[in-house]
């Protein structure tokens, strides 16, 4: 089994998604029967914004291909997606790769794989709450994983930024919730 691992966090060691999407990688390393293991780390080795040209270079979109699993580190800033993490993604989503439009609509194309995702984010944003408005992290990946026939599953700590307290019963609530993944 061919795992990717994506990470985006700018905060290196201190980061929570880097720790949640490195248990999510390891349970299932130690779930796999012959793991390959393929990293791809968009801080130290950030890829450019996308141009006209940047099309022409389709390794990420092939690496993606290739993985039978995908595991990513997402942090929350400024209620979105780390802009590194963007840059990948204009990468992955290809029209007639990854998805088609038919005349039934957009179909998605890249069925099959398996997409876990670390969140990690400051403030709760539960459906209902007063900051729920602001969530296009986690509702923003469902949707263009979704739009290339993939649902993917996610693992979030919440309410980091609250306090320490909170910050560490969070991480470890994610951290067993990773167990539970390679099931
Ligand atoms: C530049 C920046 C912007 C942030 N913006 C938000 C935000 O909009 N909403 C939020 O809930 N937390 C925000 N945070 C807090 C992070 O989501 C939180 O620190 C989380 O732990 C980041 O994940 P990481 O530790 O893996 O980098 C921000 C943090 C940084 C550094």
């Amino acid at each position: 089994m061919t795992i990717l691992h994506i990470d985006s966090s700018i905060n290196g060691e201190n980061s929570a998604s880097r720790v949640i999407s490195r248990s999510i990688v390891d349970q299932l390393v130690i779930a796999s029967p012959e793991p390959e293991l393929i990293r791809r780390d968009l801080v130290s080795e950030p890829l450019p914004h996308l141009t006209l040209d940047a099309f022409a270079d389709t390794s990420v979109l092939e690496e993606f291909m290739a993985a039978d699993t995908v595991v990513i580190g997402a942090p929350m800033y400024n209620f979105t997606l780390p802009t590194q993490l963007k840059a990948w993604l204009d990468r992955i989503l290809v029209a007639g790769k990854t998805f088609r439009y038919t005349a039934n609509g957009p179909e998605g194309l890249a069925g099959g794989k398996r997409v876990v995702i670390a969140l990690a984010r400051g403030g709760f944003y539960d459906a209902g709450s007063p900051a729920s408005a602001l969530e296009h992290l986690e509702s923003y990946l469902r949707g263009v994983f979704g739009f290339i026939g993939i649902q993917p599953e996610f693992v979030a700590a919440d309410g980091l930024a609250i306090g320490q307290e909170q910050r560490e019963t969070s991480i470890a609530q994610a951290l067993g919730e990773t167990v539970r993944l390679a099931a």
